[in-house]
């Protein structure tokens, strides 16, 4: 029989993707959402139970309802660093107190498999690139650091009470689905693939890059983009690690390569057939110089690797932007 995976959050951008993968693979899935950023149609065909993490019943509600759920995927979450860093406390409580309600009505049911979205934002500037897990955690935001103290608080959960649990510190999530079906459509967009689509689709009136006189060799910073659908089944990945017994341990999950903005720049002008214009603006504060994944641990111990590159990344992502301008509304 298949077994049932609980995704919280999974009616934002990565949960959608991995609830469709999931299924894909044969798994039955619960969705658990409050939509205060996530969209009910970017869930096409698993139930959706409305309610909010902080309030412990609602959690509570789904284990009782759903008996036979065997892990969970954990994505629901606030997500941005600028707003973070101006209400703090939005961020701790959702982050952290939405992460131990879970985690108590889990152990409350018996279960005790959770894959947990973490973030390369709790390493902060790394000392070496590419990152690896043993890099010192520095987190230079609430969000960075919220995410790392959820880590901490499912750290004293495992020697405490047995759970286990894999932070997966993804790096920059981008892409949509391949068919075109269902895509990136957070708003406000922050990151600089969809600020480039709606620069694109006449949606802003300016697109600026963040500073070209970073040591680099275009002088623009460089990420790692890792594709939604990637991300999606390193989750599937993890939970089965843990299933067959594995220890708790983070993971970090990106690509292993890293793309300048300039890079990005050029993979739309080819990728779209569109000649635009940029602007340079100011480096923004915090912004770190160049961040690339080390994946070794992930390929080695989750038996997963990144299909996707830069190419099909910008090429969904247009698929999507093109076709749903404004999102799923
Ligand atoms: N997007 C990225 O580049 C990125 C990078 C690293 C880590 N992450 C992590 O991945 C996870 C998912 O990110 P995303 O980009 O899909 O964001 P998203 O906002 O699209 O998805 C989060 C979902 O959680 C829901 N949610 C939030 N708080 C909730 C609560 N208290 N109760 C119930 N539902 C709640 C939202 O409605 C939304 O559907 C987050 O935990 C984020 O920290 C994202």
């Amino acid at each position: 029989m298949s077994k049932k995976v609980l995704v919280t959050g999974g009616c934002g951008y990565i949960g959608s993707h991995t609830v469709r993968e999931l299924q894909r693979q044969g798994y039955e899935v619960v969705v658990f959402d409050n939509l205060i950023k996530g969209h009910r149609a970017a869930v096409q065909a698993a139930p959706v139970i409305l309610g909010d993490l902080l309030n412990p019943a609602d959690i509570a509600g789904v284990f009782a309802a759903h008996p036979d759920i065997a892990g969970v995927i954990h994505f629901a979450a606030y997500i941005e660093v600028g707003e973070s860093m101006e209400q703090p406390g939005k961020y701790f409580r959702n982050n952290i107190q939405g992460s131990v309600n879970l985690i108590e009505a889990m152990l409350a049911a018996d279960v005790r498999h959770l894959v947990f979205s973490s973030t390369c934002a709790a390493y902060g500037t790394p000392e070496n690139v590419p990152v690896t897990e043993n890099e010192s955690y520095k987190p230079e935001s609430v969000y960075g650091a919220s995410k790392r103290m959820a880590e901490q608080v499912m750290e004293w959960y495992d020697a405490t009470k047995g759970l286990r649990f894999t932070p997966l510190r993804y790096f920059n999530a981008s892409g949509s689905s391949f068919d075109g079906a269902i895509g990136d459509a957070y708003k406000p967009a922050s990151r600089i693939i969809p600020r480039l689509m709606e620069y694109l689709l006449g949606q802003r009136p300016r697109f600026f890059i963040n500073g070209d006189d970073y040591p680099t060799p275009d002088g623009t910073c460089i990420r790692d983009y890792i594709h939604v659908d990637d991300l999606a089944t390193s989750h599937i990945a993890a939970l089965n690690y843990l299933w067959r017994g594995g220890q708790s341990m983070p993971f970090n999950i990106g690509t292993g390569v890293g793309s300048s903005n300039m890079e990005i720049i050029n993979m739309v002008r080819e990728v779209t057939g569109r000649d635009f214009e940029y602007e340079i603006g100011p480096r923004r504060p915090g912004d770190v110089t160049r961040i690339w994944a080390d994946n070794t641990r992930a390929r080695a111990l989750l038996d997963w690797e990144p299909q996707y590159g830069l190419r099909q990344i910008i090429e969904t992502d247009w698929q999507w932007h093109s076709t749903h301008p404004t999102g799923f509304v």
